[in-house]
């Protein structure tokens, strides 16, 4: 990429403010700014305290990357004040608040781009931001999506949407074959959620349909060997651009940038490594659950009890959120201390990445969230599949049958229609078989595990020099640069 060419170029990234949003719009980011372009990535002041080794970070590097801080109007939207993250809402009555209070930012946002020389020259902005459609009209700059989930999930929702299926069936267990797709998948609409369906949110959904329908472009955290028919058939339907330039996570080269992604973690990870390399190769399950997940505190002791009664060594991480007096108490009182020889209990956010990309992994229990199955992707290591909600379950068949590198846990109900009485989703002997069915040494085990590392290879070389990533990356600045705001263009030389 000529990257003088390149420097007239100021990309504004706005993600959603939910952890699993940010992640991969500030590897976006550094993808742009280091062909030359300058990025304004705009957060507010808790994601950016969250966010401040990676900021760090990119200022010693020099990169030109800018984070914008605005204030988030808590008060005037009716939110708890510092509740700036999903994973901050007191309790789930306050998300669509939260969903709507990122509408308030626009003004600020139009006052400080209308300020800045060079004037942006294009838009990647986050599905759930539709209000962001008003702001690239008024400033005349070309907006693209930024997709966080799987292209097999925008495909399914829109084939769904398409066909008026969302509005057809009325009962959310009902099985329905996704229309069109090169092979048949059933998923219930609660496995399949559309976007934004609850009542009560229907002035969200047509914006966020229509912010969509009229975006010029789609930017996707994948890579065109994963799931390439999905991409191609998901390009054909819409008729758009779409840039695969994933796995974002692979821009995290050394361990300190890994360990930096997304949260504070609350364990020193040279305390991690250390604990990692008296492990025989391959022989530790990791098991965590995304940011947003809350498991139930009898659903978090049976994970455990199942994890104790594995015999595998293990690395488990238990949210902030998730640690209720009883379940503090039972990881303090026994557990912990029986375990104490071959696991060890992260309790916090963890630093995913350097632990994926220990050789001492053999396994991922993971909830399905798209940065974790990339992450687990582009690290080579084969899944334990537990979907809770939103793209999750269709993550899973992607995972477990199409590319054959999962073992499902066999959760069939979202999360969302369990009730805090309800029996655990999957009990100790359901974890203990799949631990043991996905670490085990025999013909199946080795077949996942070759898949594992051979779609490994793959997601790295899409990101290197002349990989598909890297080359859609270039077509996204080529495109910019021929229909970004033109008076940039004519103003440098
Ligand atoms: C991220 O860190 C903040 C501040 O320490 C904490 O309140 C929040 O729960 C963390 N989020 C996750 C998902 O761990």
């Amino acid at each position: 990429m000529d990257g003088l060419r390149s420097r007239k170029l100021h990309f504004i990234l706005i993600p959603m403010i939910a952890q699993g949003h940010i992640i991969p719009m500030v590897d976006t980011a550094r993808s742009l700014a280091e062909r030359g372009a300058r990025v304004s990535l705009v957060t507010t002041p808790v994601n950016a305290a969250r966010l401040k080794a990676v900021i760090d970070r990119m200022k010693e590097s020099g990169l030109p990357i800018h984070f914008v801080e605005l204030q988030f109007p808590c008060a005037e939207a009716g939110l708890p004040e510092g509740c700036e993250n999903i994973d901050l809402l007191p309790s789930k009555e306050y998300a669509r608040t939260l969903f709507e209070a990122t509408r308030l930012l626009r003004e600020p946002l139009t006052q400080y781009l209308q300020a800045q020389r060079p004037r942006p020259t294009c838009m990647i902005a986050d599905l759930c931001c539709p209000w962001t459609a008003d702001v690239a009209r008024e400033l005349q700059m070309p907006r693209l999506i930024f997709h966080g989930p799987s292209c097999f999930y925008i495909l399914c929702t829109h084939l769904m949407e398409q066909h008026g299926i969302y509005d057809r069936i009325t009962d959310d267990f009902e099985p329905i074959l996704v229309p069109e797709l090169p092979q048949p998948f059933e998923f219930t609409k609660a496995q399949l959620p559309g976007c934004f369906l609850a009542p009560g949110w229907e002035k969200l959904r047509s914006e966020v349909l229509e912010a969509e329908s009229t975006a010029e472009g789609v930017v996707m955290n994948t890579f065109d060997d994963l799931e390439p028919s999905y991409i191609e058939l998901y390009r054909k339907l819409t008729g758009k651009k779409i840039w695969a330039v994933g796995p974002l996570c692979l821009y995290d080269k050394d361990l300190d940038s890994k360990a930096a992604r997304g949260n504070k973690s609350a364990i020193d990870y040279h305390r991690v490594l250390g604990w990692l390399e008296s492990r025989k190769p391959k022989s530790v399950l990791y098991a965590s659950f995304g940011s947003l997940v809350r498991t139930h505190p009898r659903q978090l002791i049976e994970i455990g009890c199942g994890l104790e009664a594995s015999n595998q060594p293990f690395i488990w991480v238990i949210k902030d959120a998730e640690r209720t007096p009883e379940v503090d108490r039972w990881l303090s009182e026994g557990f912990e201390e029986r375990v104490s020889a071959r696991g060890l209990v992260i309790k916090g956010w963890a630093p995913q990445v350097v632990i994926l990309s220990h050789p001492a992994i053999g396994g991922f229990m993971t909830h399905c969230g798209w940065n974790s199955l990339m992450e687990a992707v582009s690290a080579g290591v084969p899944m334990i599949t537990w979907p809770y909600f939103g793209d999750q379950f269709v993550n899973e068949k992607l995972v477990v049958d199409v590319l054959g590198i999962g073992v499902a846990i066999g959760v069939k109900v979202p999360f969302p229609y369990l009730k805090e009485d309800s029996p655990p989703a999957a009990n100790r002997d359901d974890i203990e078989k799949a631990v043991s069915r996905l670490m085990d040494e025999g013909e199946e085990g080795d077949e996942r595990r070759k898949r594992a590392k051979e779609l490994a290879g793959k997601a790295v070389r899409a990101m290197e020099g002349g990989g598909s990533s890297t080359e859609n990356i270039a077509r996204l600045i080529q495109y910019t640069l021929e229909h970004g705001n033109s008076d940039t263009q004519e103003k440098e030389p």
